[in-house]
């Protein structure tokens, strides 16, 4: 069985760090689904040229999360308000989600880079959702294989604040569907596709028995036994699938500082 949500410290990190590194740093992400390279402690440039060794940087859709000097690097901090909104502080990924399931073409792979986080708060938690689809029971997956669920920037069922957008960025961002299982295109492997932040209704049934089927996924993919929680040190990257995880920040760490860089990789259209 591999392991969900693998550390690489020492030697091991130092391999996956080298500018030759990608192709053994990719083969590691397909395994684990999400894998931490402890205290890396990368510049801006350095984590953006790591990234580029795993695929095509996709850019930020909020404009304003964008690093000035890096835009293809974006700026995950509690200090973030809703600018166009209330502009009160907002903190982002409160609630499982799993990135940009609300564009046509998600992101494939994320990579995060803690700059700064709360002593002992702030843990990120990750879903693996392969693992959860192959111990569902027959009869959800019944069910669901074949079905498609309708995503949206803001959906009605969004429990975890999102940034009010820009006209540009809604204009980029119009609801899409996708299924709610997907083939990894690398590994073949079927995993769950949810995002319950994001996913307005499930296709093809009522809101009431849409929304009681997406609660007893979300329920399920969430067990115990599927999680990894990350407990942060500065300086760690962590790197995980979008594909084949969800992921949720433990919102406990009020206004202590906690900042992260992120770089998010360009994806396929989810089959
Ligand atoms: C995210 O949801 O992409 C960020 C998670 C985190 O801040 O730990």
């Amino acid at each position: 069985m591999s392991e969900f949500g693998k550390i690489f410290e020492g030697e091991a990190r130092a391999d996956l760090l080298q500018p030759n590194g990608g192709a053994a740093l990719n083969e590691a992400l397909l395994e684990a689904g999400v894998l931490c390279l402890r205290g890396a402690a990368l510049s801006g440039g350095d984590f953006l040229a790591l990234a580029r060794r795993l695929g095509e940087p996709q850019a930020q859709l909020i404009r304003e999360h964008r690093d000035d000097e890096y835009p293809d690097v974006s700026i995950i901090s509690n200090a973030h308000v809703d600018a166009l909104g209330d502009g009160k502080r907002i903190v982002l990924g409160r609630h499982w989600h799993t990135d940009d399931s609300y564009f046509a073409v998600p992101s494939a792979v994320t990579l995060l880079h803690a700059n700064c986080v709360p002593a002992g708060k702030g843990d990120t938690l990750f879903a693996d959702t392969r693992a959860a689809f192959d111990e569902l029971p027959e009869l959800n997956k019944n069910i669901i294989n074949g079905r498609q669920a309708i995503h949206k920037y803001k959906s009605r069922r969004n429990v975890s604040p999102v940034p009010h957008r820009t006209a540009e960025e809604e204009a980029e961002t119009p609801p899409v569907s996708h299924p709610l299982v997907r083939t990894h295109p690398e590994t073949g492997r079927r995993a769950l596709y949810l995002n319950p932040n994001r996913i307005d209704h499930v296709a093809g049934l009522s809101l009431e028995d849409g929304d009681a089927l997406l609660d007893e996924l979300l329920a399920f993919a969430t067990r115990s036994e599927f999680v990894y929680r990350h407990r942060w040190q500065a300086g760690d990257v962590v790197i995980w699938d979008n594909r084949c995880t969800m992921h949720r920040v433990e919102d406990d760490f009020g206004s202590a500082p906690r900042e992260m860089m992120r770089v998010l990789l360009k994806g396929a259209v989810p089959v």
